[in-house]
């Protein structure tokens, strides 16, 4: 048994990282641990989940195990868990429920819990105390671990919790089984320094760890190879790579090395605005297969809020940023994140947001609700906005990012761009689905002969989130 721990996981130290080249074992007693067994992988939580996901699935390969085609039919299933919201929890809690019944009729049935809720020191707790028939319980530091985990469960019939609380490392030869042939993601730095005082991320992840430039230069052209088109580069705080590293190398020389492949997509996410620079900026205009998609978190537009989330820029600053992405790449688009409620938000705090949508009139926004996190300094803050007026605002807000999202797809109609077809529309399984270079869905009449290829296609019809078209 390591249980989580919340101290710890907040302790930063100068200590250098370490990048672990063998640390990912697995021994000839493991390879056939799963022989005739299958998994199911749920993933919550953001594409860096995800990820850990395809990495998951990979290491259980590697010990034999196979995909199972749904929840129901497998003999192991691992939550990859998300924490940074309550309903994120909950969601997880609900499941937990479902498959304990499951459990019921099917004893031999591993569960296991992953992510970042199993690097929560509450959420441990409450595993420990109401879900002990659970098996296993790994963190976001030790998933290349899970070969030895689980065999201690399966050995043992008890449940095993193996969760570090510490700075990290990183771990260069974890194996990984991607979902997609044509897009992958491409981890670029590990875990997160910020401390935005409402965020979890930084306790259940770790410090920031940047990965050494030649690994990611590598896998991009390991990936062109096998001929993938897109590639995404994967961060909390993509901006800051490299501030970590002992050179003077930082995300802008790295875009730029990365862009060079000749990789035929590029794209990179999150974007703190807070290190965005000019070269950054620059790089981003100068090469034509880094992709004129930014996502651009502006959590509030009011200074006063953004101070007390520690987020360390001004709505002017923002505003300025903008506006210089826009004057460089006016074709492309912009997408935030912003938290309505934070405590004490007042209504002129609130309008200062909705003033900055008014002015940059985003092409999408992810909204949210503040969700006290345990651990966090904004948890503590004195929170005395109604929730009715936070579902308020909330409505507000949403009114508002549909509308611009709405106008923002309207000037496609008629246009042709440059769509990677994916495979087949979920909802019309005649038609074909995939992304422009601009991040926006498209649903398309055409060939099925040109899935996993970038083609011509002409806009014929637009909606608030999702647009139709053909193929030229
Ligand atoms: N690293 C990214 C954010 C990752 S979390 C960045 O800094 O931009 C994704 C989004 O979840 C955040 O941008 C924020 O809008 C939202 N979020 C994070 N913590 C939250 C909380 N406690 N309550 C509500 N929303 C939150
Ligand atoms: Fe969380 Fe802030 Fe780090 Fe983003 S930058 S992951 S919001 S602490
Ligand atoms: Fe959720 Fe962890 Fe990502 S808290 S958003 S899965 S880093």
């Amino acid at each position: 048994m390591q249980l989580p721990n919340l101290k710890e996981a907040r302790v930063r130290t100068k200590k250098e990282v370490v990048t672990k080249t063998n640390d990912y074992i697995i021994s000839h007693d493991l390879v056939e641990i799963g022989k005739g067994k299958t998994y199911f992988v749920k993933t919550y939580g953001c594409q860096m989940n995800e990820h850990d996901s395809e990495n998951i699935k990979a290491i259980l390969e590697d010990m034999s195990f196979t995909e199972a085609p749904s929840m129901e039919e497998a003999d192991l299933i691992l939550l990859n868990t998300c924490a940074i919201r309550e309903n994120a929890h909950n969601k997880v809690f609900g499941m937990i429920g479902r498959i304990k019944h499951m459990k019921e009729t099917k004893p031999d049935l591993i569960v296991g819990i992953c992510g970042c809720m199993a690097q929560e020191e509450v959420v441990v707790d409450e595993i420990l105390e109401k879900y002990k028939w659970i098996d296993i319980v790994f963190g976001t530091h030790n998933i290349h671990k899970l070969p030895s985990i689980l065999k201690t469960s399966m050995e043992t019939k008890k449940l095993n919790v193996d969760v570090l609380s510490i700075e990290g490392d990183v771990i260069e030869n974890i194996p990984v089984k991607r979902d997609s042939k044509y897009k992958a993601w491409v981890n670029i730095m590990y875990g997160c320094d910020k401390f935005c005082t409402y965020c979890i991320v930084p306790y259940t992840r770790g410090k920031q760890r940047s990965r050494k430039p030649h690994f990611i230069i590598e896998e991009v052209k390991d990936l062109m190879k096998q001929g993938y088109q897109e590639v995404t580069l994967l961060g909390q705080n993509v901006n800051a790579y490299g501030k970590d590293l002992d050179m003077d190398y930082g995300m802008e020389n790295l875009l730029e090395d990365v862009a060079k492949t000749g990789i035929p997509r590029l794209r990179f996410v999150t974007s703190h605005p807070w290190d965005f620079t000019d070269k950054m900026i620059e790089v981003i205009g100068k090469y034509d297969n880094i992709m004129p998609y930014i996502h651009l978190p502006l959590q509030s537009g009011s200074d006063r809020i953004l101070k007390l989330m520690g987020r360390r820029y001004t709505k002017e600053s923002y505003l300025a940023l903008f506006r210089k992405l826009k004057e460089v790449l006016p074709y492309s688009s912009i997408t935030t994140d912003i938290i309505v409620g934070f405590p004490g938000e007042t209504e002129e705090d609130f309008e200062e947001t909705l003033d900055v949508v008014n002015t940059c009139k985003y092409d999408s926004a992810f909204t949210f609700i503040f969700s006290p996190r345990v651990g966090t300094p904004a948890a503590k803050m004195k929170d005395d906005v109604p929730l009715e007026v936070k579902n308020e605002r909330l409505h507000r807000l949403n009114e508002l990012v549909n509308q611009y999202s709405k106008e923002a797809n309207d000037t496609y109609l008629g246009k042709v761009v440059p769509v990677l077809i994916e495979g087949y529309s979920e909802n019309d399984p005649s038609k074909l689905m995939g992304y422009t270079d601009t991040m926006k869905l498209v649903n398309v009449e055409g060939n099925p002969a040109m899935i996993g290829k970038i083609v011509d296609v002409e806009i014929t019809d637009v909606k608030t989130w999702s647009m139709n078209g053909k193929m030229k």
